[in-house]
């Protein structure tokens, strides 16, 4: 297949894990015959150096035309005190919404050699394979008017959604259940909030759909305490866009390391954009030391979604996994036993796995 790929590094990290991804890509193209276009455009803080915007017009324009559109991550503390609107978080903000990348699907599943990297308890962590469902481009991200009044004696943020986005990502979670171990469990704070009323309602007319998936509705708050006291209880999580920001960060706990999480953004029409769930780590920048997983899982998870391409996503993650189970990880992880590697070294590991 002939697939062309807008890539979009960004900040911090993400130069050095996206050439990991394109490694990997470059890899699965020879052996599984494939032709992958790869076209580099700007985003976050790089964008704002260069053109002096977070998500310039023909960033969108690229994305737009591209087949699938591959993401490192965005931020930094040089561009912290810069006005809202020349914040690298906006770029990534706009070409989700710009994109309609409504759906955001994080898994979490812990590798059986990793459990000890975790700071939680083996025995509680243990089995445990959790799906984030994270409605991507509403609610309080993108509330408008966000102002301060009064001098700053005051501040508005406003948490807005319209039925049509709640029930599509509701119906994502329903179907994403069913393609798993059935159970959904629908999180918000109904016992507060309006919007989770209406949330809660349209969960309820939407089971009736999926008879076959069992369903529960639990507070975020005790959600968030559940996802680490009984991760295993868990198999879908749908959520609203804040909630599911928190909870996949505090999820990725289960894993070890936010290093290992992947993501896949999508549209309804089809389109997808494929990111770490991690930010940009402007600390260990440059030094070569980052984890490539996250990132090179989010590329299984475009082959997968975006190009049908089930064997090639598999290969991926099998030689991931591989490397894992024979001890090799990145200084994110706190394991006391195995190799500790470099990026390059991860990555070169990988597609090692993947051409034997
Ligand atoms: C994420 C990130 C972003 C978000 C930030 C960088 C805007 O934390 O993808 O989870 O909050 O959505
Ligand atoms: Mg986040």
């Amino acid at each position: 297949m002939e697939k062309k790929i807008v890539l979009l590094p960004g900040d911090g990290i993400g130069p050095e894990i996206m050439d990991s991804a394109v490694a990997v890509l470059e890899a699965i193209a020879q052996r599984y015959k494939h032709q992958f276009h790869f076209n580099t455009q700007l985003i976050g803080g790089a964008a704002i150096d260069e053109v002096n915007m977070p998500l310039p017009d023909q960033t969108i324009q690229a994305a737009e035309q591209a087949d699938a559109v591959l993401l490192g991550a965005v931020g930094g503390p040089k561009w912290d005190n810069n006005p809202s609107e020349l914040r690298p978080e906006r770029g990534l903000l706009k070409i989700r919404k710009s994109l309609d990348l409504y759906a955001n699907l994080r898994p979490v599943k812990g590798f059986e050699t990793l459990l000890s990297a975790s700071p939680l308890k083996e025995d509680i962590i243990k089995g445990s394979d959790v799906l984030i469902v994270r409605e991507l481009t509403s609610g309080l991200y993108f509330g408008q008017p966000s102002e301060r009044r009064d001098n700053d004696q005051s501040v508005v943020d406003t948490l807005h959604y319209t039925l049509h986005e709640m029930k599509r990502i509701i119906k994502k979670g329903f179907e994403s259940a069913q393609l798993r171990r059935k159970k959904l469990t629908s999180v918000d704070k109904a016992n507060v909030l309006e919007s989770s009323k209406l949330w809660r309602e349209i969960v309820e007319a939407e089971k009736v759909h999926f008879p076959d998936v069992e369903v529960e509705h639990l507070l975020v708050d005790a959600a968030a305490m559940k996802l680490i006291t009984e991760p295993s209880r868990f198999d879908v999580i749908v959520t609203e866009n804040m909630f599911g920001d928190i909870l996949s960060d505090e999820a990725s706990v289960l894993t070890g390391s936010l290093g290992m999480l992947p993501s896949a953004s999508l549209a309804e029409n089809g389109v997808g954009l494929y990111e770490p769930a991690h930010g940009s780590a402007p600390d260990i920048a440059g030094l070569g030391i980052a984890n490539p997983i996250a990132m090179i899982l989010s590329t299984a998870m475009m082959l997968r979604y975006s190009f049908a391409m089930n064997v090639e996503a598999k290969a991926i993650e099998k030689a991931v996994e591989t490397c894992i189970n024979k001890g090799l990880h990145t200084a994110d992880l706190h394991v006391d036993h195995g190799i500790k590697v470099s990026t390059s070294e991860m990555t070169e590991a990988i597609i090692k796995e993947l051409t034997i």
